[in-house]
């Protein structure tokens, strides 16, 4: 089910970390290298995504809040950040957490007010962390005011605001299924017509054919962009629009998570007017406001799929992220390699942007198979050298920072997401990427001192957590920390990358330049240990390590352990 995100996928002498060195060099707030022009501040940002309700709990109630996260900004400057994503925040029913928006234009009390929000832009502004938000472009919830009036009568002149069709033969307008299980359309006994809904059935599907909605969405949009927002991620692009005739879907094989058939929605998503709102988006409402920038959740799994959504001339989203990394089950060298470039070497020159890990799928340090030997953390180095060494921004997800695991409901009584209740036991839903942030080892792993967190604090919160880590020279927070300050500080992470040692099958290397700068990254993802030349790996003499794991530097190249990473300057 999970794959469903993914429209169409979907030890040897001298190991050692190198991160000890770099943290007495930890950056401040303010990068060495924003040189470049202001507006493109985003090519060279390290981006944190941070879920409101699991980050920290300011007023005990066990639901994480705006102020929480204020209270914590200087932990983000320091780690890097340049900007955070927030996921919703709005006043939402929270049937998905918040993906429910019922008012666009306010704070849901439980995560605080506008002041708290204007607070929080104006912290983040001094500590140069600006604010993005995150814009649910293709549904709004069903209590939101323009549905209650859009549901009252066929007449209301809110009705076309959501996609209302008769049904056809006793039954829904046409075979679509909802991700989130069952059938795409919900019979309303007001009008005894249908509307449709790509989620639940609490988050009616908005119609962007009609410009009274669309003005309206680009009118929400720009509220928050006057009060200081840094722009938006654009929540599933791809199910913005579906085919006006509501053609079927073909069946695809097998059986969702909830007992339907699978079909293939090639009817109701990545719909070619989309480009077109896009654009429009980009040009009258984002662009008004300098250094404003769209990000997009593209879940696509070609490149030349993801080519689409910067625009054929660069004017739709400054950063579609690649998603289709996380799908990756084993995570090869050989498979990442191409898809890797073909992003890089994308034909409109559009900036990469990778994503790892976000709150919709498993952490990375327990979605795959860990070779013999090594363990979670070993994942995440690997996985922050490369995310963190690739060209292209960089969005990291709370908690990556620090190694965190998932910690999924064990019964399904304590399952908060619906799509694990209703998807139990195939589908277990979402909460295990979701639970608090551990930054200490006091009770509830200092994410609140009061109610029970809204999902349980990670059982390994007392060693895995930002206090403990910050003291651990060798933790996966410093390693983290050192790629990121490498990354504001070194030329060479902002200039080209090339792949090196391109037909080996195990481990991705590749070697970034500028600046009169090398920086070489070698990351093995095999099974087994592996033994590289440096003749191999481009040629040169390894010089200052900037991180090191479960890597050996030999007499005339590399060893490396399975889950072996480095990130070397070559000289
Ligand atoms: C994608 C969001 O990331 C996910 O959490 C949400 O459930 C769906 N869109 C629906 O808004
Ligand atoms: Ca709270």
């Amino acid at each position: 089910m999970r794959r469903a995100f993914v429209h169409g996928l979907m030890a040897t002498a001298m190991v050692f970390s190198a991160a000890s060195a770099a943290f007495a060099a930890a950056p401040s707030a303010m990068p060495a290298n924003k040189t470049a022009a202001q507006d493109d501040w985003w090519k060279h940002a390290v981006i944190y995504e941070l879920y409101p309700r699991s980050f920290a709990d300011s007023n005990n109630d066990g639901i994480g809040d705006l102020k929480g996260i204020t209270n914590h900004l200087g932990y983000l400057a320091d780690l890097g950040v340049d900007a955070i994503w927030m996921t919703p925040m709005f006043p939402s029913p929270q049937v998905d957490f918040g993906y429910d928006v019922a008012d666009y234009d306010n704070v849901d009390p439980q995560f605080g007010t506008i002041a708290d929000a204007d607070a929080l832009i104006a912290k983040g502004k001094g500590q140069n962390v600006k604010i993005i938000l995150d814009f649910v472009i293709n549904h709004s919830s069903d209590k939101h005011a323009w549905f209650q009036q859009s549901k009252s009568s066929k007449t209301n002149p809110y009705r076309d605001f959501y996609i209302w069709r008769d049904g056809k033969n006793g039954g829904p307008p046409n075979n679509w299924t909802s991700l989130f299980g069952g059938s795409a359309w919900e019979k309303d006994p007001t009008t005894g017509q249908y509307y449709y809904h790509f989620f639940y059935a609490q988050q009616p599907d908005l119609n962007w054919r009609n410009p009274a909605l669309e003005k309206a969405m680009f009118d929400q949009a720009e509220w928050w962009l006057k009060r200081g927002v840094y722009g938006y991620r654009l929540d599933a692009v791809g199910t913005m629009f579906e085919r006006e005739d509501l053609k079927d879907n073909p069946p695809a094989p097998g059986t969702d998570a909830f007992g339907l058939p699978e079909q293939n929605r090639i009817n109701n998503t990545e719909q070619p007017e989309m480009h077109t709102e896009l654009q429009k988006l980009r040009q009258n409402v984002i662009d008004k406001y300098p250094g404003r920038i769209l990000i997009g959740e593209t879940y696509v799994s070609t490149a030349p799929e993801l080519t689409k959504f910067y625009g054929a001339k660069n004017d739709e989203l400054q950063l579609p992220m690649y998603l289709s990394l996380i799908g990756l089950k084993p995570i090869t060298a050989a498979d990442l390699r191409p898809r890797i470039e073909a992003v890089e070497n994308n034909p409109v020159g559009g900036w990469p942007c990778f994503a790892l890990n976000n709150h919709d799928q498993r952490r990375s340090t327990s979605r795959y198979d860990l070779p013999a030997g090594t363990t979670g953390d070993d994942m995440a180095r690997i996985m922050a050298a490369m995310i963190l060494t690739l060209r292209g921004t960089p969005i990291l997800y709370y908690g990556e920072e620090l190694g965190m695991l998932n910690n999924d409901p064990k019964r399904v009584e304590d399952v908060q997401d619906i799509i694990g209740k209703k998807g139990w036991p195939k589908e277990k839903g979402r909460d295990g990427e979701r639970t608090p942030m551990q930054w200490d080892a006091s009770v509830n792993a200092g994410f609140n001192t009061g109610a029970k967190p809204w999902l349980p604090i990670g059982p390994d919160y007392q060693t895995r957590n930002v206090a403990a880590e910050r003291a651990d020279p060798n933790s996966v927070l410093n390693y983290y920390r050192t790629l990121i300050a490498e990354r504001r500080t070194n030329p060479a992470l902002a200039g080209d990358m090339t792949m090196v040692d391109r037909s080996n099958p195990n481990v991705l290397s590749y070697v970034r330049t500028g600046g009169g700068k090398k920086l070489l990254t070698v990351l093995n993802f095999g099974g087994t240990a592996s033994d590289l030349t440096l003749a191999q790996l481009g040629g040169g003499k390894i010089g200052r390590v900037i991180v090191q794991n479960r890597t050996t530097v030999t007499a005339n190249g590399l060893h490396l352990a399975p889950l072996g990473a480095i990130v070397a300057e070559i000289n």
